[in-house]
């Protein structure tokens, strides 16, 4: 097949772009904007393989959108393109509902356009795959999973650009039926994670031996999958769930933000010890919390994992190992990011 990839020179699109050209036939076009949060080196990998393309171009421009997908004709369009950092949303939310918003509907209207034109059995076999997350279910206590019928109730204007979207991608099924499926994904790991995110954040600051911010008290839990894992669900919805279809994918590895913390210290000491002997814990200092800072989130994946016979290959011990140790052997990878994009300042307590 022919999938146009949005978003896929950031973290996960990236790793779900290399997971297609590695381990299928498809023919994979990537549509994306390059932000700030998008790294070209992170499809090095794959760049020279004849099933590869690449557009530079915004989803919002509904000319270059139209363009692309022309161009490449696809069977499946895989969404991913999004303003994705929490904090950042809360120091400027606009671009969060143009990209997450704006550009969702823009697209939409150009897969409707390109879907309705399609002869059969093409039409019929057509997916428009959005990638969602958790945080659209809002926050919960000490007890208790999202499931997919978890009502929505996003508490971020990054969470409610997402919830947004997903509304729009839905309706488009309802009203339109163009075949789409959602998924919605707890907190991703792994290679390539923009180092403004907890895990690799920690892993750099260790090694500049900066402080380690720990939001609060470092109580808040997320639910970690390996980036991989999750570019797996991905491709496993697009090419066999049925249309209108929404599935969770999520770690089972809930941790407080303090023992994924001490996990990165931990591994750090293993694979590159302080000079001075003593630990990377040593760095940890605990900040002003997030503004509207979500509580707890976990993920009920039991559906996807029953329908379609998808299970996580990492658990959050192996996954992390594997992370810290890329993190080491790629300097190149995030120096670049540090001296150009992004070096590692707070971020979420502007007030826009
Ligand atoms: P990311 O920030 O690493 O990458 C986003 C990519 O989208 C970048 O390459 C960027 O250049 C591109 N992009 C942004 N605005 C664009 C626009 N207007 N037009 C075209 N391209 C644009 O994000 P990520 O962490 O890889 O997340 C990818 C998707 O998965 C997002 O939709 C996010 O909401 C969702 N998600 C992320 C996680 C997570 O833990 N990171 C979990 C669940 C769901
Ligand atoms: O749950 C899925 C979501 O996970 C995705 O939809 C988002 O795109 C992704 O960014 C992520 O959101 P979080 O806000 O959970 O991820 P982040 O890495 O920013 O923060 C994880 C936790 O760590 C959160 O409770 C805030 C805390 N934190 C974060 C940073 C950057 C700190 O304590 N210190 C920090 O410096």
């Amino acid at each position: 097949m022919r999938v146009v990839v949005t978003g896929g020179a950031g973290f996960i699109g990236s790793a779900v772009v290399r997971h297609l050209l590695n381990e299928t036939d498809h023919a994979v076009h990537v549509l994306d904007k390059l932000t700030y949060a998008s790294t070209l080196t992170s499809l090095d990998s794959v760049s020279g393989n004849r099933r590869y393309g690449f557009t530079k171009a915004d989803i919002c421009d509904a000319s270059a959108v139209k363009a692309v997908i022309e161009e490449v004709d696809p069977d499946v369009i895989v969404h991913l393109a999004a303003e994705s950092h929490v904090d950042r949303s809360i120091d400027g939310p606009g671009a969060f509902i143009e990209t997450n918003l704006v550009g969702t509907f823009v697209l939409l209207q150009a897969a409707r356009a390109h879907w309705s034109r399609l002869p059969e059995p093409r039409k019929a076999r057509f997916r428009f795959h959005h990638v969602s997350t958790d945080e659209v279910f809002g926050a919960l206590g000490d007890e208790g999973l999202f499931t997919e019928e978890t009502a929505y109730d996003p508490r971020s204007p990054y969470s409610a650009s997402k919830a947004g979207s997903d509304h729009l991608v839905r309706a488009w099924w309802h009203t339109y039926g163009l075949p789409i499926t959602v998924t919605n994904c707890s907190n991703n790991y792994g290679p390539y994670h923009f180092p403004e995110k907890l895990i690799p954040l920690m892993i750099v600051k260790a090694l500049a031996g900066e402080p380690l911010p720990v939001y609060g008290r470092g109580e808040n839990v997320r639910d970690w999958l390996y980036v991989d894992d999750h570019a797996r669900a991905i491709r496993l919805v697009f090419e066999k769930a049925a249309p209108g279809s929404t599935y969770n994918v999520g770690g089972r590895a809930e941790r407080t933000n303090m023992e994924v913390v001490l996990g990165v210290c931990a591994a750090l000491d293993r694979l590159r010890p302080r000079a001075d002997g003593k630990g990377y814990a040593d760095q940890i200092a605990f900040v002003t919390d997030r503004p509207g800072h979500d509580f707890r989130y976990a993920i009920d994946c039991s559906r996807i994992e029953a329908d379609l016979g998808w299970s996580q290959t990492e658990t959050f011990e192996t996954g992390l190992a594997k992370t810290v140790a890329w993190f080491l052997e790629n300097e190149d990878w995030w120096g670049a990011i540090l001296a150009r994009n992004y070096s590692g300042e707070r971020l979420g307590l502007k007030q826009p």
